[in-house]
This record gives structure tokens, C-alpha cells and sequence, in this order.
């Protein structure tokens, strides 16, 4: 039996129906959710519902029950997802899960000096706790979702252009739904146990070329400005932005201008079995309008 967490989010609900799409029997997964309503949806597919909290280490032990593989899809509580990961590792240990797949984190650094050491200090320990719990495990190292683009662009990007403190930096992004469908390829494949996989997109960008992509779309030019990182901060608190998100974009921006965000290896072609989505393929479906 396969469980997936985070099931009613983005990523969950797009690994399942990538399960259910490839022919696996619905009967032989079980979707973790947080409470009954919140998993109506996925019932109604025929999944299995199982209710747990990454806050309540009881609940996680029970929803883990008879569970062979887990696709742990990592929390969002930037706060205190470092205990609710361990918890969930610790419950998967107790209930006999015997492959753990963790949705982790690209980067380089991985000291307080990292501008995403905030976020990527979570995916450090989880990943520690799960290659020491002797589960076997596979580690997707996820870089930025292409989804990610939309959210800094804002909502007036073709009147404002394009703000972000990211420089000439490059980086790989690679869409949501291709990282879930490898999650998914993973589940139901064989060979990938204690394995770290490199999940990107195939060609690196910059926020230049996300402009110049932009000005295609659009027909004319959109510029690409990229402010320094304070007034970036104040920019974005000052339109109401809550300042940990503000922080969090900043230091994406900074982790991208110092190249963390580009691995030297990339499994995501490989483990897909085509390529995956490009920046100008996304943001012309996204924005073209038809
Ligand atoms: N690589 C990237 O660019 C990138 C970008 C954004 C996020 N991420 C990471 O990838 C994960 C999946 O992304 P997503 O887009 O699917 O996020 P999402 O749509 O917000 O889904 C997050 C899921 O986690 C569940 N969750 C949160 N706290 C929980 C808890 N205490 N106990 C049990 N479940 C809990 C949520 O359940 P509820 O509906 O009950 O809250 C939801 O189902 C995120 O959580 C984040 O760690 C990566």
C-alpha cells in the first residue's frame, strides 16, 4: 500500500492522480489528509483516506499503518516543520513504512550562511533523520517550481515589469506537476531505494530571459528590474506582504544570484521519461490568452 501526505495539496493531489492515471490499483492507496472534510474529494476518486496531523505523532503512527512506501510530501509551516518531519520519520519507523520518498530541497550550502537556510535547514535534518532511521529511502531534491514564477511576478507584472533581486543569477525550475509525476514514477517503479535524485528543468534561466519571454507574450517590452534586496523587502511589506514571506522571496532571489540553485546533475529527464516542461512553455500557457 502506497500513502501519500499532503494529499489534498498541489503536489499530493497531482502525485495521486498521476498513480490512478498510470493504472495503479486505487484500492492500494491511501491519501493522508488532515481531517475527514478535507479528504471528501479523494474519497470520491475510491483512495483510501487516512487522517493524521505532522503535529500529532499518535495520529501519524495510525494513518501509517500497512503503509509500505510513503511519498512524504514536505510541510508548510515554515515555523515547525522541522519536528513535524521528524515526527512523521519516527511514526513511519514505528508503523514498519519500508521506503520512504521525502520531497526535499535543492541547494549547495548548507550552513547558517545560506540565504534559505530558514527553509533549507528543515530539509537537512528530515533528510539526516530518514537515512539514519534504516528505511530505505529516495530524496528528490526539488528545485524551485516554475509555479513559483507566477508568485513573484505579481498580478501586475506586464504594467509593472518584472522586480526581483535576483541579478544575472541562473537557476533550473521545473513545473510542479513533472516533480509529481516523478514522485509518482518513483512509487510504482523499481530500483530507487537510497537513491538522492536532482529534480530540474533542463535549461537553466534567468529573471532577464523570464522578462524577454514575458515581452513575447505580451508584444512588448517588459523590463526586468532587480532592486536591491532592502528595497525588495520594503517594496513587498510596504504592499502588504507579511515580512517571512518578504524575507523568503528575498532569499530565494539571493540563492539563485549565488548559484545554489544550479545542480551539477539533473535525473529529472530520466526519471520522467521525456523532458519536462520549459519556463517558455509554462508562462505561455499561463499567460497567452488562448
Ligand atoms: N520547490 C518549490 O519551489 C516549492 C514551492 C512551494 C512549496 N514547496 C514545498 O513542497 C510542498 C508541497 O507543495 P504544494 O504546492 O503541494 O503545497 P500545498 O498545496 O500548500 O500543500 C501542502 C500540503 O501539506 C499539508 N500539510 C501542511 N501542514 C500539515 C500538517 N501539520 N499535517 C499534515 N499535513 C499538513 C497541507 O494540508 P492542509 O490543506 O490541511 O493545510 C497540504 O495538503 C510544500 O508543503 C513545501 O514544503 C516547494
Amino acid at each position: 500500500m502506497i500513502l501519500v501526505t499532503g494529499a489534498n495539496g498541489h503536489f499530493g493531489s497531482a502525485a495521486i492522480n498521476f498513480l490512478i492515471e498510470k493504472g495503479y490499483n486505487k484500492a492500494d492507496i491511501a491519501a493522508m489528509v488532515r481531517s475527514e472534510e478535507k479528504g471528501q474529494e479523494l474519497k470520491a476518486k475510491g483512495i483510501n483516506i487516512r487522517i493524521g496531523d505532522y503535529d500529532n505523532y499518535d495520529s501519524l503512527v495510525a494513518a501509517f499503518q500497512g503503509i509500505d512506501k510513503l511519498l512524504l510530501v514536505s510541510g508548510t509551516d515554515l515555523q515547525n516543520r522541522t519536528q513535524q518531519q521528524l515526527n512523521a520519520v519516527k511514526a513511519a519507523k514505528q508503523a514498519g513504512v519500508k521506503h520512504i520518498i521525502y520531497t526535499s530541497f535543492e541547494r549547495k550550502n548548507e550552513t547558517d550562511s545560506s540565504p534559505i537556510a530558514m527553509l533549507g535547514s528543515s530539509h537537512v535534518q528530515t533528510e539526516v533523520a530518514i537515512k539514519q532511521s534504516g528505511i530505505a529511502y529516495t530524496i528528490l531534491r526539488n528545485n524551485l517550481y516554475l509555479d513559483f514564477l507566477p508568485m513573484v511576478l505579481g498580478e501586475k507584472v506586464f504594467e509593472t515589469g518584472v522586480f526581483y533581486p535576483a541579478g544575472n543569477g541562473r537557476f533550473t525550475p521545473a513545473a510542479r506537476t513533472d516533480m509529481a509525476e516523478i514522485a509518482a514514477n518513483i512509487l510504482t517503479g523499481k530500483g530507487h531505494e537510497n537513491k538522492d535524485y536532482y529534480i530540474s528543468g533542463t535549461e537553466s534561466i534567468s529573471f532577464a530571459e523570464v522578462a524577454a519571454e514575458l515581452s513575447t507574450i505580451a508584444g512588448k517590452e517588459i523590463a526586468y528590474i532587480s532592486p536591491d534586496t532592502t528595497t525588495y523587502i520594503g517594496a513587498l511589506t510596504g504592499a502588504g506582504v507579511p515580512e517571512i514571506y518578504a524575507g523568503l522571496f528575498a532569499g530565494f532571489a539571493q540563492a539563485i544570484e549565488q548559484g545554489e540553485l544550479l545542480p551539477a546533475t539533473n535525473d529529472t529527464e530520466k526519471l520522467l521519461g521525456r523532458k519536462p516542461e520549459t519556463m517558455k512553455e509554462y508562462l505561455t500557457k499561463l499567460y497567452s490568452k488562448n
